[in-house]
């Protein structure tokens, strides 16, 4: 599947090691091309097989299967909305987390949710995934926590896409949990609200847990 992750930064290489894991090419852009260009050179020594790893600026868009908007909230929904027609047709991934810097509140209003917001300004055709929210980058990075392989909760209104991105995430070594329509984004942006705040302060989880569902 041929890949473009926007953004740079820690969850642009977890979700970039996955997709290198799985035989994927990559194409990283950002705002700062350096930052994408350092990232990329760190992670083509994982890129065996047919997997690939490069930078371009935003035209790699244009080329993309799968564009995953790893920045936060605020900066995907500018994105979705400047990118308008050039993403419609395409599988969009919002893996954003609309937290309140204190970690105590979803900055998007009850009734509603950061993947829905980012729906509602993309252009038509446009195919919007909620995914990875859930899964911290470092977690990604290593694809397990105690030996088990991380869930990945895909939400979205279009079937196919939803089995788009669950095929990144069993490719990658993860396990997909397709939990349905991109309404069900608000359940686990409220859930990994909680995920996060358990993570500060002493007994917290260190940004090292993960969300697993456990089945005989
Ligand atoms: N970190 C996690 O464990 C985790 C887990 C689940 C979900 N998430 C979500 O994943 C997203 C990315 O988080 P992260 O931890 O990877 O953050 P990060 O390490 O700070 O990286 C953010 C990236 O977004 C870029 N960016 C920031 N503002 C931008 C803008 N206005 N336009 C274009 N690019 C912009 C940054 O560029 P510069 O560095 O040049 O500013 C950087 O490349 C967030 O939505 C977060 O809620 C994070």
């Amino acid at each position: 599947m041929q890949i473009t992750i926007i953004g740079a930064g820690n969850m642009a290489r977890g979700i970039a090691t996955r997709a290198l894991a799985g035989g994927h090419t990559v194409t990283l852009t950002a705002k700062d091309p350096a930052k994408a260009a350092r990232l990329a050179e760190e992670l083509s020594a994982q890129a065996a097989g047919d997997a690939a790893v490069r930078t371009d600026d935003d035209s790699a868009v244009d080329t993309a299967e799968l564009v995953v908007l790893a920045v936060p909230f605020a900066a995907a929904k500018e994105l979705t909305t400047s990118l308008g027609g050039r993403l419609s047709g395409k599988v969009l991934v919002d893996i954003s987390n609309p937290v309140g810097t204190s970690l105590d509140a979803l900055v998007v209003a009850p009734g509603t949710s950061a993947a829905e917001e980012i729906a509602a300004v993309a252009a038509p055709g446009t195919k919007v995934v909620k995914a990875f929210n859930t899964t911290f980058a470092t977690t990604l990075v290593a694809g397990q926590v105690g030996g088990t392989p991380l869930d990945v909760f895909i939400a979205g209104d279009d079937e196919a896409a939803r089995e788009q991105v669950a095929e990144l995430v069993t490719s990658g070594g993860l396990h997909a949990v397709d939990v349905g329509s991109l309404k069900h984004a608000r359940e686990l942006e409220g859930f990994q609200l909680l995920h996060m705040a358990l993570q500060i302060g002493e007994g917290g989880y260190g940004w090292a847990s993960t969300i697993k569902l456990v089945a005989p």
